[in-house]
């Protein structure tokens, strides 16, 4: 790992509240030795000239060149990791097919730690590419090489929140993939809680376990509850799917006899550190729970498209003070890139809007006032990770991490025209891709140089 960076001389953007668009020209960020954000000073700032001339003699300052632009680091919310090899492949098939004849017999190859490291080391390589500095990982059943997956991420040097899955129903799982019981998946939760939490001092970007039951269609009540009372016990993380499908939604409202989320808050498994995948059906009093719990979505707008079976209300849910990240759901998302599933966010929200099915009268077609801008999507994969995850990360502000993008708009088009700050910032959101990432910063420290 290469030494931290003291200081960017940069354009930079930032989108510190849902709605808001910061951008700074020239901007001087001073980074401290822990990877925080010190003190950004403006160009019109008194001692401006002077601190840079003081940092370029001393070797201090990176400089972004004519044509790059300083974007704060990606927060993928939702993640599958052992689903790497299976991204694009049968999302034709529903998903109960999907999970039993593909997911399931790939996710238990993962006992094998080799395996494991292979695919865990090309995909952490391939999000830091993509601009995707911190994610929220769900990794399998298996203890061993859920913490393989952490210890290459601290390596790397990618922010990274795992959890080892919890999946203990004999009714609802396979018995060649399933914990062994109820009290060993326990056990074994608790012990990599512990196991991660011992790591995490030697990691200066941070790792944090999580309480990670795989939903709740594959868990016992006892284990929900067990699970809940550990993430109570170790103020942990939670991260879990709640709605994603009328199948699992219709399910767990038979079982439990009231929503997904009025169950899981019950469990003790909503609050400020949990994120609940997809949420897709939730209801406007469901809103109010996560609103009052601090429990935050995670969107995965492009896994959406095949598994939801309809478009979430994103404006609507904001309207309503839900805490809400980007995820890419690799690989019922088929996309590692955060940019790609922007796209998509914005894309289906314009389609909720519209509607989808030319036979309906015009008028009665969408959901009136449900698009959200591209800008309102960068926030999602920005600072609304930061507010999902509860950590000071997703904006360029003083006491955040020093978790950057350098985006070269070279090879974007570049006619004089359309040059307005956020013009520049939506050209890059469209069309940027892995080749306009030149460099990737974690904690101040570089993780990706093209
Ligand atoms: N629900 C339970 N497991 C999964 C999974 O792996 N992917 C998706 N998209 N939904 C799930
Ligand atoms: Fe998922």
């Amino acid at each position: 790992m290469t030494a931290n960076i003291q200081a960017v001389l940069a354009n930079y953007y930032s989108c510190p509240q849902y709605g808001d668009l910061t951008y700074q020209e020239q901007a001087l960020i001073l980074i401290d030795s822990q990877g925080v954000i010190q003190e950004i000073i403006a160009s019109d700032a008194a001692n401006y000239q002077s601190e840079i001339e003081r940092l370029r003699q001393a070797g201090q300052l990176v400089e972004l060149e004519e044509g790059q632009y300083l974007l704060p680091g990606f927060i993928d919310t939702h993640i599958h990791a052992p689903q790497w090899p299976q991204a694009g492949i049968a999302l034709d098939r529903p998903l109960d097919e999907w999970l039993d004849q593909h997911t399931f017999p790939l996710e238990a190859k993962y006992a094998d730690l080799d395996f494991a490291r292979r695919v865990y080391q090309d995909l952490v390589d391939q999000l830091l590419a993509r601009g995707t500095t911190t994610a929220l990982y769900f990794a399998t059943i298996h203890k061993e090489s859920s913490l393989e997956l952490v210890k290459i991420c601290a390596e790397k040097g990618q922010r990274a929140l795992v959890g080892k899955v919890v999946m203990d129903d004999p009714d609802g799982n396979p018995d060649y993939y399933r914990d062994e019981s109820t009290e060993q998946a326990l056990a074994d939760t608790e012990s990599f809680i512990q196991e991660v939490r011992a790591l995490a001092p030697q990691v200066k970007q941070g790792v944090y376990p999580v309480v990670m039951p795989r939903f709740a269609p594959s868990c016992t009540d006892e284990a929900l509850q067990g699970l809940g009372d550990l993430a109570q016990k170790y103020h942990c993380h939670v991260h879990t799917h709640c709605s994603e499908g009328q199948w699992e939604h219709d399910f767990t409202h038979e079982r439990f006899g009231k929503s997904d989320t009025e169950a899981l808050r019950d469990f003790g498994l909503f609050g400020p550190k949990s994120v609940m995948a997809h949420s897709n059906f939730i209801s406007d009093q469901d809103a109010t729970i996560y609103r009052e719990t601090e429990t935050a979505v995670a969107h995965c707008p492009i896994s959406n498209v095949y598994f939801a079976n309809s478009v979430i209300p994103i404006r609507h849910l904001k309207d309503l003070g839900v805490q809400i990240g980007l995820g890419s759901d690799i690989s019922g998302g088929f996309s590692p890139s955060l940019y790609d599933n922007i796209r998509q966010a914005v894309m289906s929200s314009r389609q909720l809007e519209e509607g989808v099915d030319r036979d309906l009268p015009f008028e009665s077609r969408g959901v009136a006032d449900s698009r959200i801008s591209v800008i309102q999507a960068l926030h999602l994969a920005t600072a609304g990770g930061g507010e999902a995850l509860d950590l000071p990360i997703g904006q360029i502000a003083p006491g955040y991490a020093a978790d950057f993008q350098v985006i070269d708009t070279q090879g974007l088009p570049a006619f004089g025209v359309f040059e307005e700050p956020e013009q520049i910032l939506q050209r890059i959101l469209y069309l940027a891709n892995k080749e306009n990432i030149h460099q990737v910063y974690v904690q101040g420290q570089l993780v990706h140089q093209k």
